[in-house]
């Protein structure tokens, strides 16, 4: 499966969901989560997204290890987001700030 990691909170620009054939992405407050029993491992996603937050659950860089847990455990409490949405209005102030789990609402 694919997972989205640690950019995509506060940025949240949702561009990958139009491209998904399986309808896996989940909306949160301020981050998407995919469940990893729904991915189909297409990878259409990957290149979409304007932060580059996504990752093979494979290549997943070693300090967002904990994302792939994260995923599936959120994908699982939130809704199903199937139409791109207008990103916050401060998601490019937030694009490329590190280490951000601490700002994610449930
Ligand atoms: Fe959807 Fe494909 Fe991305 Fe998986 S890899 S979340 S199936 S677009
Ligand atoms: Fe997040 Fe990127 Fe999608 S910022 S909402 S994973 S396009």
């Amino acid at each position: 499966a694919f997972i989205v990691g640690d950019n995509c909170i506060k940025c949240k620009y949702t561009d990958c969901v139009a491209v998904c054939p399986v309808d896996a992405f989940f909306e949160g407050p301020n981050f998407l989560a995919i469940d990893p029993v729904i991915c189909i491992d297409c990878s259409l996603c990957e290149p979409e997204c304007p932060a580059n937050a996504i990752f093979q659950e494979d290549a997943v860089p070693e300090d967002q290890i904990e994302f792939i847990e994260l995923n599936a455990e959120l994908a699982h409490n939130w809704p199903v987001i199937t139409e791109v949405k207008p990103a916050p209005a401060d998601a490019d102030k937030w694009n490329g700030v590190p280490n951000k789990l601490a700002l994610l609402q449930r």
